[in-house]
């Protein structure tokens, strides 16, 4: 078709935890056999691009993201034979799938770091960010080289007694980052890009990437008032980022690295950015004319309520700063994050009109596991128990001071967002037939599993599949420009917009409400109409009623694909 958008534009991407998803070997931990006896699943669900987070080879400290061998594949989740039957597969079912990439750091047990660490001289040593530390007189080690804080509030940098030198790591001490401004870094790791992309990887999700490059003077960050960090405001613990995140050589880095993307082009593939800072900052990493990284995570979204009025304004904020070519995206979880459920207090009815607005909205919609069935944030997990290893770290911390950072939406123990998907009412909710999940699964899952909610029309599975549906169908939904609209009925309930494409226009009104609302068509009728809560189309003429949490779509032509 003329001028439609290029497919990463259009498309709805599920994000699966290899580790969570589904085991296929009974030894309690999801693997790669396991996903691919679920694309039938995810195809029916009408997503059409997965995500998986890493399954290269690793030590699993922080289970996966901290890779020891890049071109490999950790034996839990399978062989190199599983993850290229995984990618055939899914392109099999017409679906694209989009690999982790963590490129910012590796495992302390990768054999660069071994080199590296093993002598000032060694080959590898400039691989990684080797300091003096700033020596108090006597003292073996001393202080660190400056005052720079992790992402998790400590300092990033860690004293090794073999070479008395410090190596920095912008999170968790095992994860040392790798050091850009060595080219022979960038190379291979723009190697290990092109190896994936190869191997037929469509698209790419690049962890931390805003912390990729360090200021070269390595001089002190300025002191903040600001206690905690956020989604858009990566400074904190007292100090603003200003040398260690959002650099603007990694702002650069991101043109070429899309210039590598774009070597391949058949088809074309994508990258989207993990980045945190202020919208107009996260726009820089995509430029001005789109040529940085395709799509960013615009996280602003995860602690938006569910409001008319809220999310207006995150629309308003993100059609401003990411017009076209440039496209936004919208995330209401993930493996770090609080479940989206928690915010809506677990009600279903909310759930589905997540579902509608997330899937109506101008934006690649990114959507978690678990989310399709409305799956709760799993509290109650001892904290004695936690596998993450940020619970690990937040033991000691005072009681009293986890409800605000909870409130921060910073997770205390992520493993509460990473519970086993629940397919059935069997064993461990059909995730495993193992003895043990390396997780509990949710106490809900007897309730809230995928085979309870697949026949039931009202279910928000259904509501996902829809909407997922409706808007693959739909070249107003999937690839329209979006515009506001003042609805007739009350602004602060009703959410209401257009999405305009050459060959249809759809208009979307969601009812954000406790609410019956009177929905007015009689002077733009439209020729269908689709609710969120029913398979059924309907005349779009009229009056008619929208019901408590509901949204509709109307459009005006019949261009819809079947
Ligand atoms: C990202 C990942 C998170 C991981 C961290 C370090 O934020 O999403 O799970 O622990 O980076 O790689």
């Amino acid at each position: 078709m003329i001028g439609e958008s290029p497919w990463w534009k259009r498309t709805t991407v599920y994000q699966v935890y290899p580790r969570s998803f589904s085991d296929s070997n009974a030894d309690g931990i999801g693997d790669l056999p396991g996903v691919i006896d679920r694309l039938d699943y995810l195809h029916w669900l009408g997503v059409e691009t997965i995500w998986l987070s890493p399954f290269y080879s690793s030590p699993q400290t922080d289970f996966g993201y901290d890779i020891s061998d890049h071109f490999n594949i950790a034996p839990e989740y399978g062989d190199l034979e599983d993850c290229r039957r995984l990618i055939d597969e899914v392109h099999a079912r017409g679906m694209k799938i989009v690999l982790d990439m963590v490129l910012n750091h590796t495992s302390i047990e990768h054999p660069w770091f071994q080199e590296s660490r093993s002598s000032r001289n060694n080959d590898r040593r400039d691989f990684y960010i080797w300091r003096d530390g700033r020596r108090a007189a006597g003292s073996s080690g001393g202080a660190p080289p400056n005052n720079w804080r992790s992402m998790l509030g400590n300092s990033g940098w860690h004293h090794d007694p073999t070479t008395d030198q410090w190596y920095w790591a912008s999170f968790l001490p095992f994860q040392p980052d790798l050091n850009y401004r060595n080219p022979a870094v960038k190379q291979a790791m723009l190697d290990v890009v092109r190896h994936w992309l190869r191997e037929g990887a469509d698209g790419l999700r690049l962890d931390i990437f805003n912390a990729i490059f360090k200021d070269a003077s390595f001089a002190d960050n300025p002191f903040s008032l600001r206690p905690l960090p956020s989604e858009h405001n990566p400074d904190g613990f007292f100090q603003r980022a200003l040398h260690t995140q959002n650099h603007p050589d990694t702002i650069a880095f991101a043109r070429e690295l899309r210039a590598v993307v774009d070597e391949f082009r058949d088809p074309p593939r994508f990258v989207v950015g993990e980045v945190f800072g202020h919208t107009d900052l996260l726009r820089e990493y995509c430029g001005a004319e789109g040529q940085g990284l395709n799509l960013v995570f615009l996280f602003k979204s995860l602690r938006t309520p569910l409001t008319a009025p809220a999310l207006r304004e995150l629309v308003r904020e993100f059609e401003l700063a990411f017009p076209e070519p440039l496209f936004p995206t919208y995330v209401f979880g993930n493996h770090d994050r609080p479940r989206g459920m928690e915010r809506l207090g677990n009600d279903p009815a909310k759930a589905r009109m997540l579902a509608a607005f997330q899937l109506t909205v101008r934006g690649v919609p990114f959507l978690y596991y678990g989310e399709e069935i409305g799956l709760g944030h799993h509290h109650g997990m001892p904290h004695e128990l936690a596998r993450d290893p940020i619970a690990a770290r937040y033991r000691f911390l005072p009681r009293w001071l986890l409800p605000s950072m909870r409130r921060r939406g910073i997770l205390i123990n992520r493993d509460e967002c990473r519970s086993p998907m629940p397919w059935g009412v069997g064993p461990h909710a059909g995730f495993s037939s193992g003895e043990t999940p390396w997780l509990p699964v949710h106490p809900d899952s007897p309730l809230i599993n995928v085979d309870a909610q697949r026949g039931d029309p009202g279910s928000v599975l259904s509501s996902y599949r829809r909407m997922l549906n409706l808007r693959r169908h739909s070249p107003a939904l999937s690839d329209g420009t979006l515009a506001l609209i003042e609805p007739r009925a009350d602004a602060r309930r009703v959410l209401a917009f257009a999405r305009m494409h050459a060959h249809q226009t759809a208009r979307v009104y969601l009812n954000l409400s406790d609410r019956e609302l009177p929905l007015d068509l009689r002077d733009a009728p439209g020729v269908r109409l689709q609710s969120n809560l029913h398979d059924t189309p309907e005349a779009a003429s009229g009056r008619r009623l929208l019901a408590p949490w509901e949204a509709v779509v109307i459009f005006d032509t019949d261009g819809v694909a079947t």
